[in-house]
């Protein structure tokens, strides 16, 4: 099973919407996938249509019930075939009730090898807050695949540096590299400082950084105001086209090929 935490410590960059609509791009070529919402702020479950949600049916009931995750999977409004596992507000209690716990990073790890893991056909797509704190380190334990948005500005550009050194550090206690891609967000192709941005990317870390701009686009800013993915709200627009052409290069590249290593 492929499972992909995408996580940017820097708020803002296209995390919700990279996650959203890589999920619903998976779902149009039928492969079914789960989408994970563990960021306390709950906006991919927003985003996707679902609200008011007690904590008890949320990724919140796992953490503090020990609840199966399977009991808290939910069909997307969208009904495109993907599930998610919602969000609650809730979930910012995590860190301080259990972050001294040591076997807490491994805990989404755990859950999804003991009842999800057999099926490896689904891609799961985890949608990280922008802290790195006990839930996101929980993403990127359980992930085999890391995928960081970088919005066109500068303070996004030293976001994905930071980042870049904190995985160093992490690979060590994971034993393993972090096979991550990044990818360029928000680019407005009349601003210079997006092509700037895009080269210096480039530059620092070649292939690892995705052909595929994702442009500023109406469609995805507004889509999630209906709680629509941008295929289900305009097919036809930039915003589907970029995400599309995203999925197609994940895919052609291995992403989501767990075998796969380059
Ligand atoms: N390519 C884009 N074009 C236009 N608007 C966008 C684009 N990508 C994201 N947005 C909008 O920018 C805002 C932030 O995006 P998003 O919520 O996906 O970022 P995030 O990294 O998940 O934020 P957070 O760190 O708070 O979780 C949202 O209102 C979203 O609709
Ligand atoms: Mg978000």
């Amino acid at each position: 099973m492929t499972t992909i935490a995408v996580f940017n410590q820097k708020g803002g960059v296209g995390k919700t919407t990279t996650s959203l609509n890589l999920i619903a791009a998976l779902a149009r070529r039928e492969f079914a996938p789960l989408g994970i919402d563990l960021d306390p702020q709950a906006h991919l479950t927003l985003a996707s249509g679902i609200k008011g949600l007690a904590s008890s049916e949320t990724i919140y009931a796992f953490y503090a019930e020990g609840k199966p995750l399977s009991h808290l999977m939910r069909e997307l409004p969208s009904g495109n075939g993907a599930h998610i596992i919602p969000a609650h507000m809730e979930l910012f209690k995590i860190d301080s009730l259990y972050g001294r716990n040591p076997n807490i990073t491994s805990q989404l790890k755990r859950g999804l090898m003991d009842e999800l893991l057999p099926d490896a056909s689904v891609p799961v797509i985890i949608d990280c807050s922008p802290m790195l704190g006990v839930l996101s380190l929980n993403a990127v334990f359980a992930s085999n695949r890391l995928l960081i948005p970088v919005s066109a500005d500068y303070l996004s550009m030293q976001g994905v540096n930071r980042l870049d050194a904190a995985l160093k550090v992490l690979e060590k206690p994971l034993g393993k590299p972090i096979q991550r891609r990044i990818v360029m967000t928000r680019f407005d192709s009349r601003r210079r400082l997006s092509y700037q941005i895009y080269d210096q990317l480039h530059e620092h870390y070649g292939k690892d950084l995705c052909d595929t701009r994702i442009f500023e686009s109406v469609s995805l800013a507004e889509s999630p105001v209906y709680g629509k993915d941008v295929f289900s709200f305009l097919p036809h627009s930039q915003g589907a086209k970029d995400y599309n052409s995203l999925t197609e290069e994940l895919l052609a590249c291995g992403f989501f090929d767990p075998e796969c290593s380059w």
